[in-house]
C-alpha cells in the first residue's frame, strides 16, 4: 500500500479494472514483485533457518519460506524472458526504482512496528533507540550497496516454479 501511494508497481485498481494488461503492465508488476518478492524470499529463509526444525511451526514455515522462493524465482525467469524481448532497459529502471523506495518503505514501517512493540513490551529508551539506530544501520548499507542485489536478474534453478502452463515463447514476446 505505502509503495503503491508512492507511484510503485501497478495500482491495485489497474489490476482490478476490466482492461486487459498490456505488456508495459506486466513489466512493472514483475519488477516490482522482483523487489518485494526478494524481501519476501529473505525474511522467511531467516525464519526457516531458525524455526525450520521447530516441532508446531517447522512445516508451515518451511512451506511459506518455498512458497516465496518459488514466487522470487518466478519473477526472475519471466523478467529475463521479457529482457530477451527487448524490455531489458524499461525492466532495469523500474528495478531500480522499485528498489530504492523498497528500502525506504522497509526501513520506515520497521521503525514503526518497533515503536509499536517498544510501547506493548515497555522497552526502555536506550533499547528503543538502540533498535532504531539498527533499523537505520540496515538502510544505509541496503542505499548504498544492498539494493544492487534486488535489481540483478538470473535464470533460476528451478524453471517454471509456480507450475502454469509454459508460455510458448514466441506468443509470450
Ligand atoms: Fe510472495
Amino acid at each position: 500500500m505505502l509503495l503503491e501511494r508512492q507511484g510503485i508497481g501497478l495500482a491495485h485498481d489497474r489490476l482490478r479494472s476490466d482492461e486487459p494488461l498490456t505488456e508495459a503492465d506486466i513489466v512493472v508488476y514483475l519488477a516490482h514483485s522482483r523487489v518485494t518478492e526478494q524481501r519476501a524470499s529473505e525474511q522467511m529463509d531467516l525464519l526457516r533457518r531458525h524455526f525450520g526444525d521447530h516441532p508446531d511451526l517447522g512445516r508451515a514455515v518451511k512451506m511459506i519460506a518455498g512458497d516465496e522462493d518459488n514466487h522470487l524465482a518466478y519473477c526472475h525467469e519471466e523478467l529475463l524472458r521479457l529482457a530477451a524481448a527487448g524490455h531489458g532497459r524499461t525492466i532495469q529502471r523500474t528495478l531500480r526504482a522499485c528498489a530504492l523506495a523498497e528500502i525506504r518503505v522497509h526501513r520506515d514501517v520497521s521503525l514503526a512496528v518497533m515503536a509499536r512493540m517498544g510501547r506493548i513490551l515497555g522497552w526502555s529508551r536506550t533499547r528503543s533507540a538502540l533498535l532504531a539506530a539498527g533499523i537505520h544501520a540496515v538502510y544505509a548499507y541496503e542505499r548504498l550497496a544492498g539494493w544492487h542485489r534486488m535489481v540483478t536478474l538470473s535464470m533460476p534453478e528451478r524453471r517454471n516454479a509456480l507450475g502454469g502452463p509454459q508460455a510458448p515463447a514466441p506468443e509470450f514476446a
